[in-house]
């Protein structure tokens, strides 16, 4: 079987290939088709984004494919920023602006306490096969993986990107980007999506015909 990864990212192809079980796979990226315009991210959550990238590559390519999207909830700003951490600050924003965004909205509050949280959404061709222009179907699950912490007082640490050098976390006293790019990935959101993605989803490309 063939899957299709929606990432043009070589690096997050790395991290994937070291978490998932690709035995009997055959896997490319959107890399390998780019003629496929991006899926434009406008939904409101984090599953709706994972599951509209999913399924737009699965109907542009006929194959199986898989999507992820994530994002940090801090429980005192209500879950924000969520499905719009990457450009919280504002359009062409850096991680630097965001994350000082999140200093300033968590100053004089107590409760600290956030999580990152990824989805990755599978999306199968459809039974019927498509006929006079009509899209194709798509048949579509999610999974996710969640990491509970906290968001420290001050920046530290060089690794990693995005809210790394905010997030603590749980059991720990290094932020996300004081920890090897190894430990992280050990323990973050992804690891733990993915992780749960291979042993969730194996059966369709094993074999085992439990479709
Ligand atoms: P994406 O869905 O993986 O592109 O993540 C969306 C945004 O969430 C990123 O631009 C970051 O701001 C934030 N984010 C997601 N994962 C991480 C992480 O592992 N560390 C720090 N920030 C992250």
């Amino acid at each position: 079987m063939k899957l299709v990864i929606a990432t043009r990212n070589p690096h997050k192809l790395e991290e994937i290939k070291a978490i998932f079980d690709f035995k009997g796979l055959d896997v490319c990226t959107a890399l390998d088709f780019p003629e496929i315009p991006d899926t434009v991210e406008d939904c409101d959550t984090l599953e709706g984004n994972a599951i509209k990238k999913a399924v737009e590559l699965c109907q542009a390519t006929g194959l199986t494919a898989l999507a992820d999207d994530s994002g940090l909830e801090v429980e005192a700003l209500n879950d924000e920023p969520g499905v719009y951490s990457a450009r919280w600050a504002g359009e062409g924003c850096t991680y630097a602006d965001n994350n000082l965004k999140l200093l300033r909205e968590l100053s004089g509050k107590d409760n600290r306490r956030a999580r990152f949280r990824t989805v990755i959404a599978l999306a199968r061709p459809g039974k019927e096969p498509s006929c006079g222009g009509a899209k194709r179907k798509a048949k579509t699950a999610t999974v996710e993986g969640v990491i509970e912490g906290v968001i420290a007082k001050a920046l530290r640490g060089e690794n990693g990107f995005g809210y790394d050098p905010l997030f603590i976390p749980e059991g720990y006293d290094q932020t996300f980007a004081e920890l090897s790019t190894e430990e992280k990935n050990k323990i973050s959101h992804r690891a733990r999506a993915l992780a749960e993605a291979s042993k969730r989803w194996k059966h369709l490309w094993v074999g085992n015909f439990h479709h």
